[in-house]
């Protein structure tokens, strides 16, 4: 009997495991809007050039099959910003039910996000190319400019289309750090947010414990000498170097190892007991999306200096800046209420950097570390249990503002 039960189970489970590898497998090649699609939500494709000429990707899901529009009635907006080396896919990839983006849709919001310059969705420019012997101009930018020209671009137009003075606005990591720059350095913009949501926040970064970040830290200046004589301008993360850094620092378990060689779990942690091995391939297939080098030096800047400050360029601050060192992010400017989600186990968003950050806000309106100790810096977007431990405690914030 025993090998007939087998026999039965195996032919049972055979056509679902292709079938399930298969829908995997399309998953990974999928872009954000054919995930979207694919899941059956309305997705909508917008532009937007900066004023300093880049052309960004807005991906918009106006509502959802379990919530449709009303008749004249435009629903709350929410934007949601991906951070370093990601994009608009971050809030997809897991799926209905699990992606932040779906549960937010679902729940009655009209969503957009944003694709910062130099990512997948918005390699475009006026001028100039991103790729080619003459790409350094394209690639000169990093956080600060994502803040000061991205986001305000973004946010005027989605305020535009959808005729709202205000917007929920949700970011990750970097999409936190250019929030504090649009903030401080255009405060105007602080009233056209209804309340903000910080997920892993990242200003201050003095006592982050990422081993690639603090060999970076380390190297800074001379690596920027290098990079910039080797033209290298595009943080291109698929070398031998990366993989030789993913050997160095991981070990070789197999797993890590093949989380290890890509380059965001290098940086941001990859042993996180909230990651679905079966979403890994998915995950991996859409990241990394694309970032300056200037962007990691930037954070590699604020590890040495404990400062949250602009670009340091040291001999010629005072050419920049008329001073000696850059200037400081003043964010008492950041006047828009602002909650931090943020946990004990996340190399990058370091407890006593957060805490620095909420005491110099200037309208706080709460911080909430993970109940789950082990939680991580990539977990906000990818953990199996993401809304039960964020997302359900964002919606409910929401529902005040
Ligand atoms: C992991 O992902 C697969 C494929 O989406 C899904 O079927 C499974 O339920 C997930 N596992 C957990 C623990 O969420």
């Amino acid at each position: 009997m025993a090998p007939y039960a087998a026999f039965l189970l195996l032919g049972l489970l055979a056509p679902a495991a292709v079938l399930a590898s298969w829908d995997i497998d399309e998953d990974v090649r999928l872009d954000t809007i054919g995930l979207l699609t694919k899941y059956g939500y309305p997705a909508e494709v917008h532009e937007v050039t900066t004023d300093d000429g880049y052309i960004l990707s807005l991906h918009r899901v106006p509502y959802s099959p379990v919530s449709p529009l009303q008749e004249g009635k435009q629903k709350p907006v929410v934007f949601l910003q991906h951070g370093l080396l990601c994009s608009s896919a971050d809030w997809v990839v897991m799926g209905p039910g699990a992606g932040f983006v779906y549960i937010l849709a679902d729940a009655g919001y009209d969503v957009w996000m944003g694709n910062a310059r130099g990512n997948t969705y918005s390699r475009r420019h006026i001028k100039y190319k991103p790729n080619g012997l003459f790409n350094s101009k394209f690639w000169n930018f990093d956080w600060h400019e994502v803040g000061l020209y991205d986001l305000p671009a973004s946010i005027d137009y989605v305020l535009e289309q959808t005729g709202e003075e205000k917007l929920f606005y949700a970011g990750h990591s970097m999409g936190t750090t250019a929030f504090w720059v649009m903030t401080t350095q255009r405060p105007e913009y602080n009233d056209k947010i209804r309340a903000m949501f910080a997920l892993a926040p990242i200003a201050y970064m003095g006592y982050m414990t990422s081993p690639f970040f603090q060999l970076l830290s380390l190297a800074n200046k001379p690596l920027e000498f290098l990079l910039n004589i080797m033209g290298v301008n595009e943080f291109l993360p698929n070398n031998e170097l990366m993989t030789l850094g993913g050997k160095l620092l991981c070990q070789d378990k197999a797993l890590t190892q093949f989380m290890c060689e890509n380059v965001l779990f290098l940086i941001a942690g990859y042993d996180s007991e909230e990651l679905n091995s079966t979403m890994l391939p998915v995950i991996l297939g859409h990241t990394p999306a694309g970032a300056s080098t200037n962007e990691l030096l930037h954070y590699a800047q604020e590890i040495v200096s404990f400062k949250f400050r602009q670009w340091d360029y040291t001999a010629t601050n005072l050419f920049h800046y008329g001073s000696l060192t850059p200037p400081k992010y003043k964010l008492s400017k950041v006047t828009a209420p602002v909650a931090l989600f943020y946990s004990g186990n996340d190399w990058l968003a370091a407890i006593k950097d957060v805490d620095k950050l909420y005491s110099e806000i200037s309208n706080p309106i709460g911080k909430f570390k993970n109940s789950h100790s082990k939680f991580n810096h990539l977990d906000y977007l990818w953990a199996i249990r993401a809304k039960e431990l964020v997302y359900d405690q964002v919606l409910s914030l929401m529902t005040r503002y």
